[in-house]
């Protein structure tokens, strides 16, 4: 019988991902602490704070993402502390940024560097954030100010995180900053940040000729929760045109769908050298009139869906085959370049782990070219508006005194990172629920 050993291709990347101000702490200059600081909009009252403290010393955190055998690292640059006001950019935070990035590299770690995510400088903010067109040419000068500064150290930029979940939770929920809820200003939003993508994609070219620019899109599926129904098929279908497919056509086909409009998108079409797919979930959608926009349904989740901590939704590993799949359609390298779940007492993140992972497996075989895996994330941090009530981590975080714990996870992740592999000795260690899923008989 073969061993049912499931190896990944010998340059594959294991990786951790992050964001400025999840980890850096006292982001004092940005939307989203302003944000934090009004009643009422982050779970449990919770503010960001000193965060992972990675301003002061993301160090011993380098030390352990490098002792778990990870080779890549995803962080992001906070464009507030960069240019503190229009034009004026702030030396010594760039010095941090080099230091960060040359002990990435002094640790055998290759940096992957996100341009923004999710926070503006509150100047832009003032000037009405994305909503305002010249958000795309802000963007783009202080990229130039990045890449001038940092370009020796990476050549793998993610111009912006999840455009699609910036405008949906900014504009459409409401939940993220500034708290609107209006379906046309969403598709301005995302439209100007799918712009400014394009832009940034031609300044960091022209100024580092080996650089790799690609972009993540937070891909979720949506299934119609009874595929007979006429009208859960039509609500789960906008809402993956909203979602996905207006983002996916303009990068891949140069072609803006509605509601962002009709017609050819020249700023964006073949701006991208790869694409990073944000997987965590799905939806089951299902028609409901009653619901505030009956057209878009309301989510359910299957009657046998094992969910996750916190309502974060279902587990559900097949889907990030399914995602991997769809958007290999756009032709070119894949970096997942985040994936993971919430949950406090690691009661379901190693099997999580290894039935992702898995999937990513099946995929390679079917020769979808995936280059890395980012695990969201190392360590605890401040998740948005659910504050620090969704641990992420592989390392249990306890903001007050700054005290770390790995959970199991943290040892899985590193054992399949340093074998390259899942063995069925990790599965039998960490989950052995998963075995007759896993392994043949
Ligand atoms: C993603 C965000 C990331 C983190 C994870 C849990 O949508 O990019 O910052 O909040 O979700």
């Amino acid at each position: 019988m073969a061993e049912a050993v499931f190896h990944f291709p010998p340059d594959f990347q294991w990786g951790v991902a992050v964001s400025s101000h999840q980890v850096e702490g006292h982001n004092t200059n940005n939307q989203w602490w302003a944000w934090e600081h009004q009643e009422g909009r982050i779970a449990a009252g919770h503010r960001s704070g000193a965060a992972c403290n990675w301003w002061m010393s993301a160090e011993d955190d380098l030390d352990r993402a490098a002792a778990m055998g990870l080779n890549t690292v995803r962080l992001s640059i906070e464009w507030s502390r960069v240019e503190v006001s229009p034009g004026r950019i702030d030396l010594a935070a760039l010095d941090r940024y080099r230091e960060l990035l040359q002990g990435l590299r002094d640790r055998g770690i290759v940096p992957m560097v996100t341009l923004h995510h999710f926070t503006n400088p509150l100047w832009l903010e003032e000037q009405g954030g994305w909503l305002n067109s010249n958000a795309i040419a802000y963007f783009t000068r202080y990229v130039e100010q990045v890449v001038q500064a940092l370009g020796e150290y990476t050549d793998l930029w993610c111009t912006i995180n999840e455009p699609n979940v910036y405008a949906s939770l900014g504009y459409v929920t409401g939940s993220h900053p500034p708290g609107i809820k209006s379906l046309k200003s969403a598709a301005l939003v995302l439209k100007h940040m799918l712009r400014a993508h394009g832009a940034a994609y031609d300044v960091l070219h022209r100024a580092q000729e080996e650089a790799r620019v690609g972009l993540a899109h937070n891909l979720r599926l949506f299934d119609p929760a009874r595929p007979s129904r006429l009208l859960d098929r039509a609500a789960a279908w906008a809402r993956d045109l909203w979602f996905n497919q207006t983002t996916l056509t303009a990068l891949k086909g140069g072609w803006w769908l509605p509601p962002l409009g009709f017609g050819p998108a020249f700023a964006v079409r073949r701006k991208l050298d790869w694409i990073g797919l944000n997987y965590y979930t799905r939806d089951m959608i299902e028609y409901d009139r009653h619901a505030e926009e009956p057209g878009l349904g309301v989510t359910r989740h299957p009657d046998d869906a094992e969910l996750l901590d916190g309502g974060y939704g279902e587990l559900y590993p097949e889907g990030l085959a399914r995602a991997l799949r769809r958007i290999a359609r756009l032709g070119i390298p894949i970096h997942i370049t985040e994936n993971g779940i919430p949950d406090s007492d690691d009661d379901q993140r190693p099997a999580a782990i290894l039935l992702h992972l898995h999937q990513t497996w099946r995929v390679l075989q079917q020769n979808v070219p995936v280059m890395s895996y980012y695990h969201w994330t190392l360590v605890d941090n401040f998740e948005w508006n659910e504050g620090w009530t969704m641990p992420f981590g592989l390392i249990e975080l306890d903001p007050e005194s700054q005290e770390r714990a790995p959970r199991p996870s943290a040892d899985l992740y590193a054992a399949i990172a340093k074998s390259n592999a899942i063995t069925p000795e990790l599965i039998h260690a960490y989950a052995p629920q998963l075995r007759s899923r896993l392994l043949p008989d």
